[in-house]
């Protein structure tokens, strides 16, 4: 069995990797042997130290798989079955990873491993985003910045598919012909051009309902900026950096906003909501409403490649390791 080992925090070249024992489950563990391996930008906040982890640790937090054994009181679970997970145990960079069943979700067969190691994390991420944190639809214009991520590629095409208008922006004109193609109404290059005056002509001054920001400190003050009144701000990343503190009048000085900072881990911390989720996110993809489009592959080794593709902004779409 081979993972990759977080010694320290700090720069991609932090990860190593390392043979290890032959691991074995107790209790409520599931032992999954991976096919594939999702990355995510959270794992750059985690390598970084940005979201500290207990050294030394592994890294990675989504996988599918098969079944290799089971504790003793795993109950749903058996060896063969197809599985994936995106809420950790953190260590999913690596061959084999323990899962607790209760982490741990049955893969439809209608869905191949790599699909899903591309874009478990995000796909829930999207859900929570669109359904709980504020109910996508018909009437709703959003803006969703880094339209051709990983998340975004997902959301904006699910956001088209829940009846809303979408705006999307993006880093480049590369991006920006992949993110039309996904489903976004209008796409805006923010790199070249101010969004937020974009934003005005689209709507005709009227602004967003929400806008969906995880660039954070390059970005925040002119999304806060693009939205309608009482219209709502879902700062969830810190691509560009953490961002500066927000000053309470504000929010009524920009017309009687919202804001909210929410972790998909609180929104999937119950069993039923994981299943909640995971349940629409296969049906969206079954009934092909969205698409995980992985535009990267690594080999394990490479591991420092992908988090410097993701890092430097070269990444479209969806990003996996082969273990
Ligand atoms: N809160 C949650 O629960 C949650 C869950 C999942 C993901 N997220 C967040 O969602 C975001 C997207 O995650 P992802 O894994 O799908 O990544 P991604 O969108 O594939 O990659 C990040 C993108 O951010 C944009 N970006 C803008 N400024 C950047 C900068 N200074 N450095 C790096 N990237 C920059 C780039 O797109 P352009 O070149 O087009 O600008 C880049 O491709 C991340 O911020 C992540 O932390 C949050």
């Amino acid at each position: 069995m081979k993972k990759i080992t977080l010694n320290n925090f700090g720069n991609s070249e932090q990860m190593k990797l390392n043979e290890v024992d032959d691991l074995s489950p107790n209790d409520n563990q599931v032992l999954v042997k991976h096919m594939a391996i999702g990355v995510n930008f959270i794992d750059i906040y985690q390598r970084s130290g940005l979201y500290p982890l207990n050294l030394p640790s592994g890294l990675g937090l989504e996988a599918s798989g098969i079944v290799e054994a089971v504790g003793e009181n795993v109950k749903n679970f058996k060896e063969g079955d197809r599985v994936c997970y995106c809420n950790g145990p953190v260590g999913a960079y690596s061959t084999h990873n323990l899962v607790p069943e209760n982490l741990l979700i049955h893969l439809p067969n209608e869905i191949e491993f790599e699909t899903i190691s591309g874009g478990f994390l995000k796909g829930l991420t999207a859900y929570f985003l669109l359904h709980d944190v504020y109910n996508v639809g018909k009437g709703d214009t959003i803006l969703f910045h880094a339209a051709a991520g990983g998340v975004g590629s997902i959301a904006t095409s699910w956001a088209k598919a829940l009846g809303a208008i979408v705006i999307g922006t993006v880093g480049s004109e590369k991006k920006l012909q992949y993110a039309k193609s996904n489903g976004c109404d209008h796409v805006i290059n923010y790199t070249t051009s101010s969004f937020k005056d974009e934003v005005d002509n689209i709507t005709n001054k009227d602004g967003v309902s929400v806008v969906y920001d995880s660039i954070g400190k390059n970005t925040i003050e002119d999304s806060m900026d693009s939205l309608k009144r009482r219209g709502l701000l879902v700062s969830f990343g810190n691509a560009s950096g953490v961002p500066d503190p927000i000053n309470i009048l504000d929010l009524m000085k920009k017309g009687s906003i919202f804001v909210t900072r929410p972790t998909l881990f609180d929104y999937v911390k119950t069993r039923e909501q994981l299943d909640t989720a995971s349940n629409s996110f296969f049906e969206a993809l079954i009934n092909k409403n969205v698409k995980i489009d992985i535009q990267q592959r690594y080999n394990l080794i490479d591991v420092a490649k992908a988090h410097d593709a993701l890092s430097n902004r070269e990444t479209m779409g969806a990003t996996i390791i082969i273990p």
